[in-house]
């Protein structure tokens, strides 16, 4: 078993499908994944299981991949483990946290923007376009950008783990550019096919670094490290126009309002 442990999960999964499957219902979901290049072994530290469900799970993926051999349930294995409920996060990821309550927000208006675009004989493209500039200024320069120059960077842009992350930043982008072409285009499809795409992906991302990433890393980081985080942080945020906050704030208070009238 040890060294299907050393293997990446790609692998594992195209050689045994069902351990798909079964990570799925622990709510590991590395089937869906378009890297795959993790290690079984990071992918059951990284997910903060308990021993318990840890010892379960690689007794269930055993019997898969050793079909008739009599497999018996590993001894737990004591490791720090954050105890399950509310996540408690270090000040500077807690920022990343709150940064993302907001981009959330604007996520849940993308089903009835799209909507709203569907059923206009003349879709107000520049409102898109607004939008645009949202995700461009705000989830992407100015959050996404944090994690990519400070955090990831100090946490290792060569983990599998944040390669799948930098790939949905990267995937997020490309979505952006064919909004921006649909509504040059003034061709409603193609701006609803990547508004969709695009919630559909952050939806995932933003999930997967609260609840699973960002723990990781904050059980990692020493003392200093979360002062040396908040400090880069709180620079970058510095930088930024006074207003910047409450420019974008207003926008998606505006876009509700909008969204809210038309309902
Ligand atoms: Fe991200
Ligand atoms: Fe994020």
């Amino acid at each position: 078993m040890e060294e299907f442990l050393n293997k990446n999960i790609k692998y594992i999964i195209a050689q045994y499908p069902e351990v798909g499957k079964i990570l799925e219902r622990y709510n590991i979901g590395c089937t869906t994944c378009s890297v795959g290049s993790c290690l079984l072994k990071d992918i059951i530290e990284i997910h903060n299981l308990s021993p318990e469900v840890e010892a379960e799970l690689l007794y269930e993926i055993e019997r898969v991949v050793f079909p008739g051999k009599e497999v018996k349930k590993r001894p737990l294995r004591q490791r720090a483990v954050r105890p399950q409920g509310e996540i408690k996060y270090s000040p500077p990821i807690k920022k990343l946290v709150d940064e993302h309550v907001l981009i959330k927000r604007f996520i849940a208006l993308i089903e009835p923007l799209c909507a709203l675009v569907d059923s206009s004989k003349e879709p107000d493209f520049g409102l898109i376009l607004d939008c645009v500039d949202f995700i461009r200024n705000y989830a992407d320069k100015y959050h996404h950008l944090k994690e990519e120059d400070v955090l990831f960077k100090r946490i290792g842009e060569d983990l599998d783990i944040i390669k799948v992350m930098l790939e949905d930043h990267t995937t997020g982008r490309n979505h952006v550019k064919q909004i921006i072409e649909g509504a040059r285009a003034k061709d409603k499809a193609w701006v609803i096919e990547h508004l969709k795409g695009y919630k559909e992906l952050l939806t995932q991302h933003i999930k997967k670094e609260d609840e699973i990433l960002y723990p990781w890393i904050d059980r990692g980081l020493s003392t200093s490290d979360v002062g040396k985080l908040y400090v880069e942080f709180s620079e970058k945020d510095a930088s930024l126009p006074d207003d910047f906050q409450k420019r974008y704030q207003d926008f998606v208070k505006q876009v509700e309002d909008t969204l809210n009238k038309r309902r």
